[in-house]
């Protein structure tokens, strides 16, 4: 994010990131590491990292995203918190994930992905796992956070509506089936250790680099 301009509006706020932020950092806390950095991929808007580094001075937290919008409301964000661990943003199209893609990064010792894998072709959240096998160490962990079908099943009448509406968005999106993630991750060295109820039928899904 270098030569162009940012400005306070370019600051936006998410609704669902406002009601999670809390209940993921109360996860996060217990998880994360006390040196090294948080990767954050798709971080969006850029709120997760402008709350959570200010409260990890022990850690720097590193947020990237895809999309220009999200990140020069990233970088606006992270100017307004003045953050000095707070890094900024990288720009990571898991669509485009090849080895040699991976943006240079110091350190990676924890990886963090909310709200995306079924905002996203199933292609992006294989990527997404195969970028955590390339660039975490061996028991660094990887935190997932969202809704997920169960044994190919929807975990709430909600969800179902939720998962309509994806699909209607674009069709290649929608709520995933945990074992499928489960599967996938495992073959990216990435052992499933424990899923966590959050609210609104979310959950968080944590995973340790073999
Ligand atoms: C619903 S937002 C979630 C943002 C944030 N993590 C949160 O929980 O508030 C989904 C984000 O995923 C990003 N995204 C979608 N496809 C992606 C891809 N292929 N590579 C990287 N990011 C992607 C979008 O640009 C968007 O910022």
């Amino acid at each position: 994010m270098t030569n162009i301009e940012i400005t306070p509006e370019d600051r936006f706020q998410a609704d669902s990131t406002s009601r999670n932020a809390e209940p993921i950092f109360a996860v996060l806390q217990d998880l994360l590491p006390t040196s090294g950095t948080v990767l954050e991929v798709a971080s969006g808007s850029g709120e997760h990292g402008a709350i959570y580094a200010p409260r990890l001075p022990h850690l720097k937290w590193q947020p990237s995203d895809k999309d220009p919008k999200a990140l020069k409301s990233i970088e606006a964000w992270r100017l307004h918190s003045s953050t000095a661990n707070l890094l900024p943003a990288v720009e990571i199209d898991l669509l485009q994930f090849s080895q040699q893609s991976v943006p240079a990064m110091e350190d990676v010792s924890a990886m963090v992905n909310a709200n995306m894998i079924h905002i996203s072709p199933w292609q992006a959240g294989k990527n997404l796992l195969a970028l955590a096998q390339s660039v975490l160490p061996s028991g660094a962990p990887l935190f997932l956070y969202g809704p997920y079908r169960r044994g190919g099943e929807h975990t709430a009448q909600s969800n179902v509506q939720f998962d309509d509406w994806l699909k209607s968005q674009d069709n290649s999106w929608g709520v995933r089936n945990l074992e499928d993630v489960i599967a996938a991750a495992l073959e990216c060295s990435l052992e499933f250790e424990e899923i966590i109820d959050m609210p609104a039928n979310n959950y968080s899904v944590i995973f340790r680099r073999i």
